[in-house]
């Protein structure tokens, strides 16, 4: 088994989703993702029970859709309403399943594992910074990757200093680390001395070296709270030009990842054309810088487990081991739990 299925796991970010449905793939089941009609975000299975045909494609009518194939009708709870064939009867295996979500700073929140455990407290505080109403520069990529690869890479931030030289990194710089973690959670502080500002934080920070602190947190499943700051060399770490940041990694199957990204920062936050400049940094970088690397890694690992591998093991690779070891873990205790479940299941069935 690849994934944990008992977590929350954005979906799509809020403006994404309206009233026409779409479909999106999140742990290899295909979802229908629409807003109800009072704005809430609903999400379904998208696939028919009777022939699979894709419901996102149907016609909506009301809170219903219906199947584009032969036409049944299902709510937005999954249940078949109406079948306009024969006798009418609604079969008993007519629906689809239907997933708790939540709408919360400017991300659907999706739960794809077992309903009766999904508790909206559990859903991570992004903690961006306040945009007065603003809604915050985010964006989204598919990558043709193993989630965990993009986990790897997240919790790993040396690859920066080469990879992202210039753009989101200082070149080459010395790097210091700090690592500290619990059972759903890994922090690594990284403060890199008198380095050039990378042309990402140069936008609005006034001088062209500093000290450069980059803070990043994993969150289970896919969550990652990143906290950027430059500030003058010796400066106050709390001080200076600051960014939050959000990565939610949520794989889409075993070897593509969904990537939604969400920036915020504490200066020149009304300034447009530094909103543009970084997305269009932020793109480029993964998009241009991580995909191809991470894909072609991917490439050589020739479909092969990470471990059975034996990577080498170097001192940044701490963060990356244990998120690997701690997802390992959920699946291993959800598979023994389902395994408790299954006899139930046969029995009732
Ligand atoms: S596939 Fe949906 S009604 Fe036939
Ligand atoms: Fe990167």
């Amino acid at each position: 088994m690849t994934f944990a299925r008992n977590g929350w796991y954005c979906a799509a970010l809020t403006a994404e989703v309206g009233d026409t449905p779409m479909a999106r793939r999140i742990l290899n089941q295909p979802i229908m993702l629409v807003r109800d009609a009072v704005g809430d975000v609903r999400a379904i299975g998208d696939r028919c029970p009777h022939r699979f045909a894709p419901l996102h494609q149907g016609v909506r009518d009301d809170d219903t859709i219906e199947c584009p194939y032969h036409g049944l009708r299902f709510d937005l709870n999954g249940a078949c309403v109406f079948n306009p064939h024969g006798q009418g009867r609604i079969p008993a295996a007519a629906h689809v399943p239907s997933y708790p979500v939540v709408e919360r700073d400017g991300v659907i929140w999706l739960w794809p594992g077992d309903p009766d455990l999904a508790d909206p407290n559990q859903i991570t505080d992004l903690q961006l910074i306040d945009r007065g109403g603003r809604p915050p520069v985010s964006g989204y990529l598919m990558m043709p990757v193993d989630y965990r690869l993009v986990l790897d890479n997240l919790m790993d931030l040396s690859h920066a200093a080469y990879i992202h030289a210039g753009t989101l990194s200082p070149s080459r710089a010395r790097r210091e680390s700090q690592y500290d973690s619990d059972e759903t959670s890994i922090r690594v502080h990284t403060q890199m001395r008198d380095v050039e500002a990378p042309s990402s934080q140069a936008l609005y920070f006034g001088d062209p070296k500093g000290d450069y602190h980059s803070d990043i947190e994993w969150v289970f499943p896919g969550t990652l709270r990143q906290r950027l700051a430059m500030t003058d060399t010796d400066g106050d770490p709390d001080a200076g030009a600051v960014t939050r940041n959000a990565h939610l990694i949520t794989p889409e199957t075993e070897t593509s990842t969904h990537y939604f990204w969400i920036h915020t920062r504490n200066r020149r936050t009304d300034d447009t054309a530094i909103d543009e400049r970084t997305r269009t940094i932020i793109t480029n970088a993964f998009r241009t810088e991580d995909e191809p690397m991470i894909a072609a890694c991917q490439n050589y690992m020739d479909g092969a487990e990470f471990f059975s591998l034996q990577p080498l093991y170097l001192e940044t690779d701490y963060a990356g081991t244990r998120c690997r070891r701690a997802i390992e873990k959920r699946i291993e205790s959800e598979a023994r739990r389902a395994a408790v479940r299954e006899p139930e299941h046969v029995g009732a069935a």
